[in-house]
Parts: C-alpha cells; structure tokens; sequence
C-alpha cells in the first residue's frame, strides 16, 4: 500500500463502512480546499491502481508502473485492497486494472473499496483523468463487468477518461499491449504540456485499436518458468482419491519439478498447458473435410499445421457467445443469426450450456471453407489453473495436484473437461505436461506459527490445506488446525482419508469435521457442521484464529461465506451490519482467506 495523500478514517476504526465512506468523503471534501502543496518535481504523478484474484491484474498494473516509471512518469503502484476512495480525490491521473469474479463483482479484495466509491455523496473526482483496463473471460454471463461498472461510477462522479475503456478476454496480449503502449503515449503527452494545461481537464477520450503489438519479449533463458515458457514436468505419481464405484472421479498427480528452477509456497496454484482430445480433433477435420496438414497462422505460434492449432493452440471444446456470432454470420443461418440478438441472451447462454464446436458444425454445416476462417473464430486453448496440494519443505522438488475429473453428458454425447480428462485418461507416470507456478499471494498461512487455523475444503477444496497441513508440520508449527471436508459419500470419496486420520491420531489435525452429502436423505453441507460447532467457532475467531475457503465458488463459498457471518451474529450477538464489519476487519487483517473457482 502507498500513503494516502488525504486524511483518512483507518481501516479498524470503529465504523461500518457506510460510515468510513462517508466520513472519508467528508475528509476528501474537506481536503480538496486545503491550499496546494508546492510541487517538488516536473514528474506527472499517476495512480496505478489494480483489483485482482489471482493475481493476472496485479503483475499487468507491475509492468504498466515499471514501463511508465521507465518514461519518466512517477507510477505509484497501489492494490485497491484497503485502498480508501477518497484518496482519488487528490489524484489528477490514475489507471485502474481490475478483473471480474462471481456474478460479474469486483474481486474480494476491491469490494470495499467499490462499495465505498458507490455510497451516495461521495465527493466529485472532476479532478481526475482515467483509464480502465478490464479482465474477463467471455465464457461467463457477466463479461469484465466489474471494469465495466467501476468505470461508469468514475465517470458518474465526474472523472475523465483520457482513454476508453478496454476490455480483455481470455487472450490478453493483444489488447493488453495495444492499451499499454497508448497510456503511456497519453500520459507522456499530458506531462509534455505546460503545468497550466495540465492542471485543466484533460482532451476526449483516445480510442484503442487492439494492434499487432509484438508480445512481451520471451524470457531470458534463466528466468523461471512462466505461462509462456512452462516447465515440461514429469509425473512422478498418479493415483485415484476416489474409489471405483463412486460417482465421481478425483485423482491425486504429483510432478517433478526439481529441475525446473521453479518455486512455490504452500497455497499457490500451479497452470497446466493442456491439450485437445485427439478423437475430437479428428472429427472436427472430418466434418470439415481438412487434412489437418494446411499450415495456418496462430498467434505466438506462427504458422502450423492445422491439426496441430487445433489440439494444441485452440479451444474446441467450449462454445462462446464470439464463436456462434461469428459462425452465424458466416453461415447465414438463421436460427444461430436469433440467438445472437441482445434480446435472446437467456435463450443463447442455454444453447452454449454442454455444446461443442462440434455441435455447432453440424446445426448449420458447409459454412466454413478454409482453415484461416476457422482458426480465426476460436480463442485459444488457456491454462487450467490447479490449487498445490502439496508443501515445499514436505516434499521438495514436487508440485502435487488433486483433480476432479468433469465428465456429463448433454445433447446425446458424452463430454469431458479437456485438461482433467486429458490427465485422467491420457497422461501417465513418465509423461510430462507443461507446467508453471501460478503464485496466490492472498492465501497464505499466517506468519505466527502458533496462530489456529480453520480450513474449511470440501471437494477439490481439500487441496491447499493439505499443502498448509504438511507445511505447519514441516515447519514445527504449534498453532492449532481445523478442517471441514465435504463429499459426496465417506465410503467412495473421502479424500486422503488415511493420511487425515493419522493426523487426528497424532493430533496434527486438532479437529477433523465431515459432511457426506449423499449419505443420507437430506443433505449435508460443511456448512451445516459449521453450524453445529458455531460456540467453538466463534472462540476460534475470538482467539484470533485465521480462516481459508477454497472450492467450488458458485455455490458452496456463498453459503459459508453466509454461514461465517450468521455465526458472527449469533454467537457474538452483533447486528448483521457489524457482523459485516467484523468479517470485513477478519479480511482487512488476512484472518479471512479464499481461494475459490
Ligand atoms: C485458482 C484456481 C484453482 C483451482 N484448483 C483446482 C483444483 O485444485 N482441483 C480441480 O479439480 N480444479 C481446480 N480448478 C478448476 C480447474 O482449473 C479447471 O477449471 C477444471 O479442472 C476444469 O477444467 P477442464 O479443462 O477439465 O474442463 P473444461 O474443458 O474447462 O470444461 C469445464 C466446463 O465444462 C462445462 N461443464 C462441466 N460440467 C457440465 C455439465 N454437467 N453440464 C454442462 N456443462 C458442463 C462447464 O462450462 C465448465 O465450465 C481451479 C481453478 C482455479 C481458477
Ligand atoms: N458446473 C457444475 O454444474 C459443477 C458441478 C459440480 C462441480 N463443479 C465444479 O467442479 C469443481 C470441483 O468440484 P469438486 O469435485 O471439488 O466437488 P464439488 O462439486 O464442489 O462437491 C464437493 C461437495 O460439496 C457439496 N456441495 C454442493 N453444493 C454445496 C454448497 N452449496 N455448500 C457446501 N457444499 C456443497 C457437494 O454435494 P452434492 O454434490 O451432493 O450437492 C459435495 O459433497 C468446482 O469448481 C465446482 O464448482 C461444477
Ligand atoms: C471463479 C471465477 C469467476 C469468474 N467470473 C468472471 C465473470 O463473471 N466475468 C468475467 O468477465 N470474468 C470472470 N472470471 C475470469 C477472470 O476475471 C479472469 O480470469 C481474470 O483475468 C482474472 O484476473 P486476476 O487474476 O487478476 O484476478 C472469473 C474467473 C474465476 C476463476
């Protein structure tokens, strides 16, 4: 965090924050009619302020403040985490880059601050010239909404924009760097004019063509492994977590990355560069009557053979809202021509749900002639990120991963995830697949080792604290561990129930609590055995103990989330506001952790 320039309310005063909102404003108010401070320096001051998850915003809003920094431009390089609103009330020039999580919020750590920003009276930033980069993924409903909102609400309260907004899907270097290349040329252009100029609003906002800006130059042959240069890692281990006859299938695979120069710590995810079935592939190229052997250009990889994009370059697997709404207009079809009204977006989200390019080419076939045309309506094939299940002091030179296996079937076919199904049924112990540190900054152990921790994991969520678990063994750490799995059945999917039972044996694992879902007529949740220990949760939290979430977000990490506050409540007798508060000041103070997908 950098030094707010105004006078603000701190972070743990005792105000909701409603009221820190507007007692900020206040202060911001105030501050705005204090006489300017003699400037020190010629430099043009610029906020780079960024709200990131996973931490993909976070490294662009590095580059842009080391690029900038470069230009002469005194970049201040801020998360919007505990940022206070009123603060932009002082700044003449800021960049927001900020990522889209839930039903298209703000990230964890940006929703104070959105909320804050969205209070009623918050005082006018007329002063302030901006730009916003938006990350997104257009496979979800809510398409980088929050960067959408955030820059409606700047200039709602009367901010400038020196440039529009940009939006970035799951490809980003294009855009990325087409955006970056033209904020500095504006911002260099604004700190050219004279002093008077620039204390004036600035000009109309400049557009941004995506370009074909060279990517980032590739890494120096010594830095560690990254997204673009991954490690080739070797299976070293592949095992089932679930028994036979389960109804579901998650599997342990532990990589050997010794050689790699990479490093983690525990509650990191690692990427996996997965692959394309090649039975689908096949039947795309039938369908289409292509060899496979035209040579096609593909960003970054230059000019391949078309078989070869599509099991390693190009997403097949998923349909989105580009892939039909181009295919439509090529085709003139016009059942998909339809669904791609803005007025049908409920009626299209439901034919993309468990379709594949394959269904498309056969709703209205012959529309594709070459590969060019093909290989420009798909997006890339992305990483699939994977919380380590594993510890770096406990097992050195390894990065272990525990997978749920997506398989269904929709519209007559059964389908699968592309890169669990790849490591399911096509990856073997001395095979290697590319791989990469994905480092989670915001999901972390606490650094007092004799602090209690609560995990709280169902499902794949079990992965992370069995990295915790291993690392507070490893380092001899005291502080006290409890963890609450679900699933579906104690007999088929207990995940590393032998190792978890040793550890209550040994007392490791100070409390182990269980929810099998489908073990019984009704269900039943983690949540629900949160509930039962609510007394001895809240003494936990009383004691200052730090609690982690990870697994499924959509539902599960709601209704803890629910469950967190509604003990709160309870137990410590506060009104659902200052249950609010009180877990906000557990976030502010990382006692409250997630690491959910
Ligand atoms: C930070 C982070 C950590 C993660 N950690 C883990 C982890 O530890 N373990 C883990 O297993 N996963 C984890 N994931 C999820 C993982 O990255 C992948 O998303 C997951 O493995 C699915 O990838 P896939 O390629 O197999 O499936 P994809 O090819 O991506 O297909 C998944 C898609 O298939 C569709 N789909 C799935 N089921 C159905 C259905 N029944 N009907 C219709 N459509 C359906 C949905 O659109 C879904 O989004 C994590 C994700 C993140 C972001
Ligand atoms: N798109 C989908 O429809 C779908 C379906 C399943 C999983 N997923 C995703 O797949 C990933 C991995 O899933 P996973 O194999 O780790 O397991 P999971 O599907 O998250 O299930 C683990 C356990 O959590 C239970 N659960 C379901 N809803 C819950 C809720 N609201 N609160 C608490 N617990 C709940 C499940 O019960 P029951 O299953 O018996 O209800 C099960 O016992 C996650 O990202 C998840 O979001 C997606
Ligand atoms: C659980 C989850 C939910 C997401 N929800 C959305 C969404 O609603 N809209 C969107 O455009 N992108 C969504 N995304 C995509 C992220 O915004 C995108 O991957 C972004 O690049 C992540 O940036 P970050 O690493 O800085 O958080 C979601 C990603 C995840 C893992």
């Amino acid at each position: 965090m950098t030094e707010s320039l105004v006078p603000h309310i701190p972070g743990d005063a005792p105000f909701n924050p409603t009221q820190r909102a507007w007692l900020n404003g206040f202060l911001a108010g105030l501050y705005s009619y204090a006489p300017v401070q003699p400037i020190e320096t010629q430099k043009l001051r610029v906020a780079v302020l960024y709200g990131s998850q996973t931490g993909t915003a976070e490294g662009l809003a590095r580059k842009l403040a080391k690029q900038l920094k470069s230009a002469g431009i005194d970049a201040i390089l801020t998360s919007l985490e505990g940022y206070v609103p009123a603060t932009l009330a002082a700044e003449k020039h800021a960049v927001f880059i900020v990522s889209t999580y839930g039903e298209g919020e703000a990230p964890d750590a940006a929703q104070p601050f959105f909320q804050q920003l969205c209070v009623e009276h918050f005082p006018l930033l007329g002063n302030l010239s901006y730009a916003v980069l938006a990350l997104g993924d257009s496979h979800y409903e809510h398409f980088c909404q929050f960067g959408k909102d955030l820059d409606a609400k700047l200039h709602a309260l009367g901010a400038t924009r020196f440039l529009d907004r940009v939006e970035c899907d799951v490809e980003i270097d294009v855009p990325w760097n087409a955006w970056k290349t033209t904020v500095e040329k504006e911002l260099s252009a604004i700190a050219a004019r004279p002093a008077v100029a620039n204390a004036e609003k600035t000009d109309a906002p400049v557009s941004v063509a995506p370009s074909a800006t060279p990517s980032e130059p590739a890494h120096a042959a010594t830095a560690a492994p990254s997204r673009d240069q991954p490690f080739p890692a070797a299976v070293i281990e592949k095992r089932a977590l679930t028994a036979p006859h389960s109804s579901k299938k998650t599997i342990h695979l532990s990589f050997a990355i010794d050689a790699s120069g990479m490093q983690y710590e525990a509650g990191d995810a690692c990427g996996v560069i997965p692959h394309n079935s090649p039975a689908l592939v096949d039947t795309i190229l039938e369908m289409l009557r292509f060899s496979g052997n035209e040579m096609v250009d593909v960003p970054k990889a230059g000019s391949i053979p078309l078989r070869q994009a599509l099991l390693d370059k190009l997403a097949i697997a998923r349909l989105t809202r580009s892939i039909v709404s181009q295919y439509a207009s090529l085709a003139q079809c016009v059942r998909l021509n339809a669904l791609t009204k803005p007025e049908e977006q409920a009626q299209l989200e439901a034919y993309l749900h468990g379709r594949d390019l394959i269904d498309l080419l056969k709703e209205c076939p012959g529309a594709i002639q070459t590969a060019e045309q093909l290989v420009k309506m798909l997006p890339r094939l992305t990483p699939r990120l994977y919380s380590i299940s594993s510890s770096p002091l406990a097992h050195p030179g390894q990065v272990h991963t525990t997978v749920s296996v997506v398989r269904f079937r929709a519209h007559d076919r059964d389908r699968g995830g592309v890169c669990s199904t790849l490591l399911d049924d096509r990856i073997e112990i001395g095979d290697s697949l590319p791989l990469y540190i994905h480092p989670n900054k915001k999901f972390r152990l606490p650094k007092d080792p004799a602090a209690p921790i609560v995990m709280i994991g169902p499902g794949t969520g079990i992965a992370p604290f069995r990295g915790f678990l291993h690392e507070r063994r490893a380092i001899g750490a005291t502080g006290r561990n409890w963890l609450f799995f679900g699933e579906r059945s104690a007999a088929t999917d207990f995940l590393y129930r032998e190792e978890l039972d040793r550890m209550v044996a040994d007392g490791h694992l100070t409390q182990l609590d269980t929810a099998f879902s489908r073990d019984r007529e009704h269900k039943v949740y983690v949540q629900d055995r949160m509930m039962q220990h609510a007394k001895q949760l809240w003494e936990w939290m009383e004691e200052g103990a730090c609690f982690y979430v990870c697994g499924d977000a959509f539902r599960m990490a709601k209704d803890v989330d629910k469950t967190l506050h509604a003990i709160a409540e309870a137990q410590g007798g506060l009104s659902q506001d200052d249950a609010a508060v009180y877990m906000q000041s557990l976030k502010d103070n990382h006692r409250y952790q997630r690491d959910v997908y």
